[in-house]
């Protein structure tokens, strides 16, 4: 059986034969259907797996802080992931399960049409930017990328978990995020920008 969608939900999908062993359910994207900012993620934990919505563990309590600190709410932006089925062992998913995905991604990004997708770590970041990305040199580097034939702005971000294994990643997390919210219009009275 090949993939089902509704709007920008994927409401069933057997791609992937491991995943859809591991998975309680598909985790698809949450927040505004035209938010400036769209938040990539790598793929599903176990508690998004359990709640059915991304970013909702320890990752997430720091997404949605750092989110604060920088004048945003979790419902200010889009939150997705490459891949919405949770790998065993909360493992990367692999290239062919993010291949399998990517159309499902795409058409997230062209319905959102963001003013700028933000990758939260490596796997999201090499995916969309189909490159290496030493992430910690490039983290608030905002880069094009095509993606479904369009450019778009790449904001690269470390992934939140890197911040509770190394507290030093805190700083870099902070700025990339406080970049992203340059291109909201809830950035302090500025016009967005227009360049990058
Ligand atoms: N990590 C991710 O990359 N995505 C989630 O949804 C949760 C944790």
């Amino acid at each position: 059986m090949d993939g089902e969608t509704d709007g920008l939900d994927v409401v069933a999908c057997e791609r992937c034969e491991e995943l859809v062993a591991c998975r309680s359910r598909i985790v698809n994207g949450v927040g505004p259907a035209d938010a400036d900012l769209l938040f990539v993620g790598e793929a599903p934990g176990a508690h998004e797996d359990e709640r059915g919505e991304p970013f909702v563990g320890r990752s997430g309590d720091v997404l949605d802080r750092t989110l604060r600190e920088v004048g945003l709410d979790r419902g200010d932006v889009r939150i997705t992931n490459c891949v919405r089925c949770r790998p065993p062992e909360n493992r990367d998913p692999r290239a062919s399960e993010r291949e399998n995905c990517r159309g499902y991604l795409e058409t997230e990004v062209d319905g959102v049409d963001p003013e700028v997708v933000v990758t939260l770590g490596k796997v999201p970041a090499e995916h969309l930017l189909e490159r290496d990305v030493a992430v910690t040199n490039e983290a608030g580097d905002v880069l094009e990328a095509e993606i479904a034939g369009r450019p778009r702005r790449v904001l690269v971000s470390v992934h939140p978990a890197a911040t509770l294994y190394d507290p030093s990643q805190e700083a870099a997390f902070a700025s990339a995020l406080a970049r992203a919210a340059e291109f909201t219009d809830k950035s302090s009275g500025q016009s967005r920008l227009g360049e990058f």
